[in-house]
């Protein structure tokens, strides 16, 4: 049976998850991540992957449909067992999401049920089902925001969510103590990827309103986070757990 640890990261075709990827692969960890539509970019992280030397395999995945879950885990587990001979992984890191911006007052119920069930809901349940196949010693890593700490105008149903997975974490780092599987949450400043029509990148009021409030005076790159979540991922970080990790450059301080 394979003795290599293994990384199944959620949204790994862009953004944080991409850099997640790579860096976790740099740590001699193989890689399995989810896509929700763009198998290009996936097919693309793959490569770099292999280029790094470790083994990369993108799955397709709605991270807010519950429903999927089960045959996911089942595709899953399939090539787990067929290329290293163990349905067994040992970390999952949960960061695939999307972002809304809107008041308050003019958020409605899709809009809030769409944050809850890609930022909490989905991250709940992908967790719960992933327990049977987590090695002890295994971790999660959820990836909040720094806007479930502090608030700014019209992120109220996705800042919502992100606290609620923040609370969530503490829980599992709790109950999954008895397996030896530590819980963990990242919690990202504005970063300037895609996420949220790529404001973070292209919005120059709100960029440098952000650098502003940044002690050190910018927005983040997604370099800046995927080596904090390689970390939780060595022996080094095995004594972490149930800690909200913010990386922000030091926003609101
Ligand atoms: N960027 C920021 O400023 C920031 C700040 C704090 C926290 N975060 C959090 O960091 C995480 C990653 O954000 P990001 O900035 O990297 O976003 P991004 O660049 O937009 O990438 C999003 C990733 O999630 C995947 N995804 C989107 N919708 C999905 C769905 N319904 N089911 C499964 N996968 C889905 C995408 O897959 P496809 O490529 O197939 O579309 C992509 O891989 C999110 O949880 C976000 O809330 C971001």
């Amino acid at each position: 049976m394979s003795t290599t640890k293994i990384a199944v990261i959620t949204g790994g075709s862009r953004g944080l998850g991409r850099d997640m990827a790579l860096k976790i692969a740099e740590k001699e960890i193989d890689i399995v991540f989810t896509y929700h539509s763009n198998l290009e970019a996936a097919s693309e992280v793959v490569k770099t992957i292999e280029n790094i030397g470790r083994k990369a395999k993108a799955f397709q995945l709605d991270t807010s449909n519950i429903k999927e879950f089960d045959s996911f885990y089942q595709k899953l587990t399939t090539y787990l067992i067929n290329d290293y001979g163990t349905e067994h992984f040992d970390f999952l890191i949960n960061n695939a999401g999307t972002g809304i911006y809107k008041p308050f007052t003019e958020t409605t119920e899709d809009d809030f049920d769409d944050m809850l069930n890609i930022h909490l809901k989905g991250v709940y349940f992908l967790s719960q089902k992933a327990i049977p196949y987590l090695n002890e010693g295994g971790r999660i890593i959820n990836i909040s925001s720094g806007l479930a700490r502090f608030s700014l105008p019209n992120s109220s149903a996705y800042a919502s969510a992100k606290g609620g997975v923040e609370v969530f974490t503490r829980y599992l780092a709790k109950e999954l103590a008895s397996k030896k599987i530590t819980a963990n949450v990242v919690a990202p400043g504005a970063v300037g990827t895609d996420f949220g029509g790529g404001e973070n990148r292209t919005n120059e009021k709100k960029v440098n309103t952000i650098s502003n409030l940044t002690a050190l005076g910018r927005v983040g790159e997604p370099e800046d986070l995927g080596g904090v979540v390689a970390f939780l991922c060595t022996e080094e970080a095995r004594w972490i757990n149930g800690q909200r990790i913010e990386v922000s450059g030091g926003i609101f301080l």
